[in-house]
């Protein structure tokens, strides 16, 4: 999703705005923008990346000013055009020389629009965002936050905007509703971003603004107040995050650094939750709501993409170890369908950065119809985990690539303490406990001793690099993990992948078998390994050519495929924490060998914000 920055200080805005930027580009984009205001009021926008960005301003000769903004746009409403990039402008001739950024939708941007052409307004972009900025020059009477307060007012949808005028020189006012966007304080400046991976080299402290919220920030102070003015607090707190937490290393790629980072991030998710003592989970964050949870009637976890693959997995751990009946839903289906939330209903929202618009929207659904809900989130203060009634954390660290890898492994490994914290609750004996609490800890070893085999993946992946069409097959609780190597693969590599459960194959997608088709099976040893290897046979028999993901030291299953990747035996249903890993190393090397931008995919976006 887009990003913004924005400045005001003592120090010259440019460089500062732009190294922002390119801490937000994990975030996807396809266009990208600035403005600075200092004799006068400069904006330069180009398609395509911050670099190109860079050539353009280097055009302009020296932009100078310690106030403004930047902002990488992912396209909603007008194409990919340079007029359409943001800052937009108010009107030439009826405005006051104010520029705007916004991540968000403005839904009743048509009906403003036309409006203010009757008024005489002159649109010069195919975007709703340039009717907000034209709406603030309508409104303004010499005192930008007001303008922005009554425009505010107006719309309808998402943002999360900057705004700045050249007849203001002390003022940046910025505001949001359903995007982040997150205030940095340092002294006598004020860094205000998307989130904090562009804030952290200037500032440890910082706000999140509220929802309705609007800050009028000066290089003396700030006030936060909500769109009709009302003034709120704004709680300045010290940032949980430090620069060399989104540094590469000595990785080519933040995907294969974060696939790398699993076991010790899994390490760190478990510390001080698992009491091998007593066999019990500690989560401190939803223990207030032990009894309702011990007491559910039925648990609904929701997200999108990668999350729901978690939210899938998490379904068969609840109904495993709690015995309570559990369900997943994609988050824009659940929303929508007039869900039915009976007494004693769970929710739980699962999301890496815990922005996903569905999946905060579904939340705030279940919530009004009663539900305790709760989320499985990544980024702390995220507008997910602000709406929940309780939570965990992952706490994997920030996840850069825009393929999520170590948070499907992270939310995966907090439903199965989650499950287990609840079953313990229920039936589960301590003895029972002890011995899975031992087996989730192996779970980092497990992961290390894949990743070992990372060489023997690629070999494997680059000979069927030219196959356009895959197939992804799992049973019980690797279908999730099927789901997901697919997902992997088309997101980066743009080869067309399919992940199904194996045995649907046969009701229509065995058509697709022909010679040498790759067909991806996870055949672990579990409850359904032989109707997986039956699966197998089926896929064989018609020429297709077999990848399984199997239990080391199974022979049988190599007897039977042209490839293998071994991985430790676990428990059935901890199993996706290690089936998944050799699907993430085969998805990065087939984007690397077919030259594909494996963090930055096309048409992506880390955190989906709009709907
Ligand atoms: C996963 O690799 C994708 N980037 C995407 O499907 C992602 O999982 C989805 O948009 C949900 O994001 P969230 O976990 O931040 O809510
Ligand atoms: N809806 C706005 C546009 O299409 C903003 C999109 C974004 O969040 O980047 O320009």
């Amino acid at each position: 999703m887009c990003g913004i920055v924005a400045y005001i200080g003592r120090k010259p805005a440019k460089h500062l705005l732009l190294e922002g930027l390119k801490r937000l580009e994990y975030r996807g984009y396809d266009s990208a923008g600035i403005a600075i205001l200092g004799t006068t009021l400069k904006v330069v926008r180009t398609v395509g990346r911050v670099r190109a960005l860079e050539d353009q301003i280097e055009k302009q000769g020296e932009i100078d000013g310690t106030l403004g903004m930047a902002h990488t746009r992912w396209a909603t409403h007008g194409g990919v055009t340079e007029k359409n990039a943001h800052p937009h402008l108010d009107d030439g001739k009826l405005g006051h020389g104010i520029a705007l950024v916004h991540n968000g939708i403005i839904e009743n941007y048509a009906v403003l629009k036309r409006y203010l052409e009757d008024k005489g307004h002159v649109f010069k972009s195919e975007t709703d965002t340039e009717v907000l900025a034209h709406l603030i020059g309508e409104l303004y009477r010499g005192d930008l936050e007001r303008a922005v307060q009554g425009a505010l007012r107006e719309v309808t949808g998402a943002y999360a905007i900057a705004v700045i005028c050249a007849k203001e020189p002390d003022t940046l006012v910025v505001a949001r509703k359903g995007s982040p966007l997150m205030v940095g304080v340092g002294k006598d400046e004020y860094i205000v971003a998307s989130d904090s991976s562009a804030i952290v080299a200037h500032t440890t402290q910082a706000f999140t603004l509220a929802d309705y919220t609007v800050a009028k920030l000066t290089r003396e102070s700030f006030r936060t107040t909500t769109v009709d003015n009302v003034p709120v607090d704004a709680q300045v707190k010290e940032l949980e995050f430090d620069l060399e937490q989104i540094d590469l290393g000595t990785f080519e790629h933040y995907m294969l650094k974060e696939i790398f980072e699993q076991p010790r991030s899994l390490r760190v998710c478990m510390q001080g939750r698992i009491d091998d003592r007593a066999g019990q989970v500690v989560l401190g964050g939803v223990s207030e709501f032990a009894r309702r949870l011990a007491t559910a009637r039925r648990i609904v976890f929701v997200g999108q993409g990668t999350a729901l693959h978690a939210c899938m997995v998490g379904t068969y751990l609840m109904e495993e170890m709690a015995k309570i009946p559990s369900d997943w839903d994609f988050a824009s289906e659940f929303r929508y369908r007039n869900p039915i939330v009976e007494e004693g209903t769970v929710v739980v929202a699962v999301s890496q950065s815990g922005e996903t618009a569905d999946t905060l929207s579904a939340l705030m659904e279940a919530k009004q119809r009663g539900a305790l809900a709760l989320g499985i989130v990544n980024v702390v203060g995220s507008s997910i985990a602000r709406e929940t009634d309780a939570g965990v954390y992952l706490r994997v660290g920030p996840e850069i690539g825009v393929a999520s890898t170590k948070a499907f492994v992270g939310q995966v490994m907090v439903a199965a303490m989650l499950s287990l914290f609840v079953g313990r609750r229920r039936f589960l004996s301590s003895e029972f406990t002890l011995a899975y609490l031992k087996q989730l800890k192996s779970v980092p070893d497990c992961i290390d001793r894949v990743l070992e085999q990372s060489d023997h993946i690629r070999s494997v992946t680059a000979k069927y690099i030219h196959r356009e069409n895959w197939l992804f097959l799992g049973r019980g609780v690797n279908y999730p993990v099927a789901l997901e190597g697919a997902l992997k693969l088309k997101e980066i590599s743009y080869i067309h992948a399919e992940g199904m459960p194996a045995a649907e194959m046969k009701h229509g997608p065995i058509a697709l078998i022909d010679h040498g088709m790759p067909a991806v099976f996870v055949a672990t040893r579990n409850s359904q390994y032989e109707k997986v290897l039956s699966n197998i046979q089926e896929v064989r028999s018609r020429g297709g050519h077999v990848i399984a993901v199997a239990t080391e030291g199974d022979d049988h299953v190599r007897s039977l495929c042209e490839d293998v990747f071994y991985v430790p035996d676990l428990p059935e249903h901890l199993q996706p924490l290690v089936t998944v890993v050799p699907l993430q190393v085969l998805a990065y090397h087939a984007a690397l060998m077919r030259g594909k931008d494996v963090d930055k995919p096309r048409n992506l976006a880390k955190s989906v914000t709009v709907e």
